[in-house]
């Protein structure tokens, strides 16, 4: 089995996965600015198992983003060896991964993502069945605490299994997305497991990154919302972490880095992916002067062309 985990250099800076935002443009861009790692979107086992063309069409990638791990998520065991075989096969990616932290209703109320925490021996078939269906290293994602079930229980539960690494994201079911990291139970893991743990939880800036490393001593970090407003947080932090320093992004190199991740997008789906950009041009202005105006305009821009005379504007 190739295991990119294993060669990958520490600390490990990962885009964490995000539904409707960790697309190939995006992956391209944050690789570009330099993340170690990229994610997909959670992605359907079952759907995946049953050679579902859409969701495998969610997951195409160009070879920049390499190393890139597809995540699957689901509830019944049985659909994740033909999904991970289907994936392996068809999408060729570095990894796979399980999403056993979501929330989302949707998610959850089926048995899927953070319900997995609760169901620690439904987990252990979902990995097994997974590392049946491909040689590629899987990994997993998981939260603080779910209930009563804390990160460091839930992996003592699975640590026979030849998981490649684990995500931690910070936080508890019930705090959601906002809230205190619990830094301790991150740091807990890390001392029961010999495989990459990534530290996830509300890293905005090269600062937070750091303290979160200092805290937990994970062996890397998983960037999701920072990354939409600052793909170049992935390379600010590792300047901060080698130097203590980093260059912050004048309203100049964001209008530059948005155009090389519109060209990114064009490049790889068309017109479709101006259309795509627009939510990312979004996050890149937030705040700006005149943002509500720029707003009105970023949402209809249907060309290369567009993007740059609103660009312009600003
Ligand atoms: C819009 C959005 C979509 C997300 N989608 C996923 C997903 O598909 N799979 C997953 O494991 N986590 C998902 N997450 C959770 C993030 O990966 C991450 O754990 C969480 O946002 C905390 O990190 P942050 O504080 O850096 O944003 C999502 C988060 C957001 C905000």
């Amino acid at each position: 089995m190739k295991n990119f985990w294993k060669k990958i250099k520490k600390p490990i800076l990962a885009l964490a996965p995000m539904a409707g935002y960790t697309t190939s443009s995006f992956r391209q861009i944050c690789k570009y600015h330099g993340a170690d790692v990229v994610y997909s979107e959670l992605a359907s086992a079952t759907a995946l198992s049953f050679q579902g063309k859409r969701t495998l069409e969610l997951l195409e990638f160009e070879r920049s983003e390499q190393p890139f791990v597809v995540q699957l998520f689901g509830n019944d065991p049985k659909y994740f060896s033909s999904a991970a075989e289907f994936v392996s096969e068809k999408i060729r990616p570095d990894g796979i991964d399980i999403n056993m932290g979501c929330p989302a209703k949707k998610v959850f109320s089926s048995g899927s993502g953070a319900a997995l925490m609760n169901k620690p021996e439904v987990a252990r078939e979902i990995i097994k069945e997974t590392l049946r269906g491909t040689n590629l290293p899987v990994s997993i994602k998981i939260r603080a605490k779910v209930g009563k079930m804390t990160a460091y229980k839930f992996i003592k539960k699975l640590n026979d299994l030849p998981i490649a690494a684990i995500m931690v994201h910070g936080r508890s079911l019930k705090q959601g997305f906002a809230g205190e990291i619990n830094y301790e139970q991150i740091k807990k893991v890390m001392n029961l497991v010999d495989i990459p743990v990534l530290a996830n939880g509300g890293i905005n800036s090269p600062e937070d990154a750091r303290r979160m490393l200092q805290r937990t001593g994970a062996d890397g970090i998983g960037i999701a919302r920072g990354a939409l407003t600052k793909p170049w947080l992935f390379s600010q932090t590792k300047e901060f972490l080698k130097t203590g320093e980093y260059q912050e992004f004048e309203l100049e190199e964001i209008k530059k880095a948005s155009l090389v991740h519109a060209e990114m997008a064009y490049k790889s789906m068309g017109k479709h992916g101006i259309i795509q950009m627009r939510k990312y041009l979004l996050w890149y202005f937030r705040g700006f002067e005149n943002a509500k105006e720029i707003r009105k305009e970023l949402v209809q821009v249907e060309s290369m062309g567009d993007i740059k005379r609103v660009l312009k504007g600003i």
